[in-house]
Parts: structure tokens; C-alpha cells; sequence
């Protein structure tokens, strides 16, 4: 139901958008209002079905969340009434989001105990929860598996620990900083994620009276508090949106300029942006993103843990490498199945081939197994229209990007998806100038 769009392609992206707080960063954020005393307020949130996710799951256990909206797309939150949810009223949010995984801190601090309904998420690997349930056994809590999530309780509190994660994990490090803020002394956490959207949580934290500090090496430190109050913060810009339209830049031939884009978290992205070809000019209110009007440069990239190239701005910039000259290679490394979404692109004409083995760089943790983690992108081809069912968020992104560069009408199925994580993507398509209609 008007979850379908039909595309007429083959006209240059050209036009300026804006975007808000990156979707990674505030749904946290709101998460961590629950931790405090007092009511907190957050900036710059986008309007997408990810925060309402969050906003149903903190009603339900007594946050009072009131959308005071524009200009500033203001949320405030307030934390005073906690209270226990009705499990089978948490269950009726299963399969929605990842998010809930990161309630168990919060909860435990604040009630003792927590039920988690099964998670939902991109279909874009395994995406295991085992680090967060490891890492809240460390921390003293009983974990148990029931049949429609896990119940977690700690009737003696939570105790702060010596950890380190196998993997840097965004999830995991979060877990941990939700969780040690109020654990009984200090937590140090090894092999971190370093995110600037973590970096940003623990700013928000900081500012409700936390104590962490970032050392070398991907090394955190936690001293507990015995209470929190609450914080008034502006939500980082968000990097993968960002990226997805310049990426439609060079896809379709066009000028897109990102209105509130920040250049500092981007950096990695933005050297690869030029040197595929593509002309960019940053300033202080957001960055331009131009196609050369000659052909792209084919390249090599690997997608790592930041400060690396990220996995999320992979699928929209594999588009993009279509129309460049040469060979392209892709190495994934954070996810072992985020390649799915090619198919439709080789539906379309790409020419795109998948490969087991690690290609184009280091040897990663999914080398020698059976997984396709790496591509390679023989360009240019001229993309033709297709119908095409979207898989996930970041490669539905892609595939109404393909769309739009490919010449004739093609028809994007399942496109509800995309409202989980880019905030009025069609009033931004028109915009742009692109043609469609949504049925
Ligand atoms: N992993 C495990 N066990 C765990 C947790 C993670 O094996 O318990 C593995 C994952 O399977 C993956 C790797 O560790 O291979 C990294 O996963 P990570 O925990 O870093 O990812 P996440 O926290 O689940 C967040 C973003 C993703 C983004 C990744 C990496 C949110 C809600 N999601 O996921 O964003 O790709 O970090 O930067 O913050 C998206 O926005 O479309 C998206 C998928």
C-alpha cells in the first residue's frame, strides 16, 4: 500500500536538501534520557520511523516523550515516571528496530530488571547479539532466553568491569557506556568502536554527569555515578544520509548540495568522493557534491571501523562505481552479507561480480568462509529500467538510486523501508527534480 514508487530515470539529481541528526546517533540519545532524573531535550531530529520506534518503547516504560518539532525538530524527553511495561505490550514491537537491545542498562538501573522483544534490523548478515548479552553478564546481570525475547534482571546492581569487545561493535560499545555510567566503579572497555556518533553519546552523557574518558588504542573508561540528570544537545548531522545523495550525484550526472552536512565526520568518504571524480566544495552551512561531467575514476576501497571508509556508504557508492571507467573493488568487512542488493543492480546491466575472498586489501574475518564479501565493479554500463523489490535500508537507498540514473520507468517495490532512515526522501526527490509517483 503506497509503498511502491515508479520511477522515470535518466535525469541529473540537481537541487539542495537538507539533513538533520544522523538516525544512529538520536535514536541513542533517547535511550539515554531514560538513564537520567531530570528531562532532557534533543535537537535536530529527524522525522523517520526509526524514532518513532524508540518514542512507542520509552512511552511504554513511562518516558513522557513530547515532539515540540520544528524548526529545530525538537524531542523532550522526560524520565520521572519509569515504570514497568507489560511484556506482551514490549512484544508488539518486536522485529521492529535494533535498538531495544540497548533498554537493558537503562532498565536495569532504573528497574532493576528489563524484558527485550526479538530484534528487527537490516537483513544485511547474521547480526548476532552476543557481545551485548556477553558484556551485561560481565557487568552481573542474569540473562535468560525466553520465547519471544530475553529477560534480564540484576537484584544486586550492576558492577563495573574490565571488558573487551572481539570487535569494534558500535552496538556493543554502547552497550557498555549505557550501562557503566551508573554501574558500582569503574569500567574499562578494550578494542571500542570510536564512531563520531558514539563520540556524540558519550558527549550527551557527559553532559548528564557522566564520567568517561577516550584513551589511546580504543581504550574507554567509565567511573559510575550514582545518578544522572538530564542534557539539552544538538544530534550530529547524519554521515550516511549525506553520503547516499552525493553518491545520487555522481549516480545520475548531477549537483546536489546537503544542506547541515558537516565535513569533519566525513573525511574518509569525502577523499573517495574526489577521487572517483566527483567535485565537492564544503562550507560552513553544508557540502556540494557535483558530477565532473567527464567519466568517473574506478577504484579500490575496503569498508572498516572508523576512522575507515564505513560500511553504510558502500551500497550507494557501489551505484556510483557503475558509471565509472575500469575496474572497481569492493571489500566488505564490517557486515558479511551487505553485497545482496547488486542483483538488482545487475538486474539493471551493471556488471558486478562477487567474490569469497578478500580482495583488494587485508585479509578480514570473513576470508577463507563462504561468504561474498567482495565485488568487483566493471564500469561503465548504461543502467536500464527494472522492477526491483527493495531488501533493506541502506541497499533500497541504492536501488531507487540505480532507478533514477537508469533510462526508462522502472518500479521500486517495498519502499516504506527507506522511511525507517532518510527523513522525507520523496519531498527531497522532488527537490532534486527527479520524476515518480508514488502508488
Ligand atoms: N556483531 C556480533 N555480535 C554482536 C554485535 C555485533 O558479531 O553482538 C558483529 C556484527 O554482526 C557485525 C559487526 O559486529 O559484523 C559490527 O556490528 P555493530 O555492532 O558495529 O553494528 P550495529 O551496532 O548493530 C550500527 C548501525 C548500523 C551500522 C553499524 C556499523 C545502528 C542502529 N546501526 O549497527 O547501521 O552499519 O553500526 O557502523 O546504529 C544502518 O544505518 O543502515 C545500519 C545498518
Amino acid at each position: 500500500m503506497n509503498d511502491v514508487l515508479t520511477i522515470h530515470g535518466g535525469t541529473p539529481l540537481r537541487g539542495t536538501i537538507q539533513v538533520r541528526g544522523a538516525k544512529n546517533f538520536v535514536s541513542k540519545a533517547m535511550v539515554a534520557a531514560l538513564l537520567g532524573e531530570k528531562v532532557s531535550i534533543l535537537r535536530n531530529v529527524p522525522s523517520i520511523r526509526d524514532v518513532a520506534v524508540v518514542t512507542g518503547l520509552l512511552e511504554l516504560h513511562g518516558v513522557t516523550v513530547e515532539d515540540v518539532g520544528d524548526p529545530d525538530g525538537e524531542l523532550r524527553l522526560d524520565p520521572r515516571n519509569v515504570e514497568h511495561a507489560q511484556v506482551s505490550d514490549i512484544d508488539a514491537h518486536a522485529g521492529a528496530s535494533r535498538i531495544p537491545i540497548l533498554f537493558c542498562g537503562p532498565l536495569l538501573h532504573r528497574l532493576g530488571q528489563a524484558f527485550i522483544p526479538d530484534l528487527g534490523g537490516c537483513r544485511i548478515g547474521d547480526r548476532p547479539i552476543n557481545y551485548h548479552l556477553d558484556v551485561l553478564r560481565q557487568f552481573g546481570a542474569s540473562v535468560e532466553k525466553e520465547p519471544h525475547g530475553i529477560a534480564i534482571s540484576a537484584p544486586c546492581g550492576l558492577q563495573g568491569t574490565k571488558l573487551s569487545l572481539p570487535y569494534p561493535s558500535v552496538g556493543g560499545t554502547e552497550q557498555v557506556l549505557l550501562t557503566a555510567v551508573r554501574a558500582r566503579g569503574v569500567t574499562e572497555l578494550r578494542n571500542a568502536a570510536i564512531e563520531p556518533e558514539i563520540m556524540d553519546l558519550i558527549a550527551v552523557l557527559q553532559k548528564m554527569g557522566a564520567i568517561i574518558s577516550v584513551e589511546v588504542d580504543r581504550v574507554i573508561k567509565v567511573e559510575g555515578v550514582d545518578s544522572l540528570g538530564g542534557y539539552v544537545h544538538t544530534a550530529l548531522p547524519d554521515r550516511i544520509e549525506t553520503a547516499s545523495w552525493a553518491s545520487a550525484a555522481l549516480a545520475t550526472g548531477g549537483d546536489i548540495t546537503v544542506m547541515g552536512a558537516r565535513q569533519l565526520e566525513m573525511m574518509t568518504f569525502l577523499n573517495v568522493f574526489r577521487k572517483v571524480g566527483g567535485i565537492l566544495t564544503v562550507g560552513d552551512e553544508g557540502i556540494r557534491f557535483t558530477h565532473p561531467g567527464s567519466p568517473l575514476n574506478s577504484l579500490v576501497i575496503e569498508t572498516a571501523v572508523h576512522p575507515g571508509f564505513m560500511t553504510d556508504w558502500q551500497q550507494p557508492l557501489v551505484v556510483a562505481l557503475t558509471q565509472a571507467s575500469g575496474l572497481s573493488i569492493v571489500h566488505e568487512t564490517v557486515y558479511e552479507n551487505r553485497f545482496g542488493f547488486t542483483q538488482a543492480l545487475r538486474d539493471m546491466g551493471a556488471q558486478i561480480q562477487l567474490y569469497r575472498e578478500c580482495l583488494g586489501g587485508l585479509p578480514c574475518r570473513f576470508g577463507q568462509r563462504d561468504f561474498k564479501h567482495s565485488a568487483v565493479v566493471s564500469g561503465p554500463t548504461k543502467l536500464s529500467a527494472a522492477d526491483i523489490e527493495v531488501p533493506d535500508l541502506r541497499g533500497g537507498f541504492s536501488h531507487l538510486i540505480g532507478a533514477l540514473a537508469a533510462e526508462g520507468t522502472s518500479r521500486v517495490r517495498g519502499i516504506g523501508l527507506i522511511d525507517r532512515g532518510y527523513e522525507h526522501f520523496q519531498e527531497k526527490l522532488d527537490a532534486l527534480g527527479a520524476h515518480y509517483e508514488r502508488d
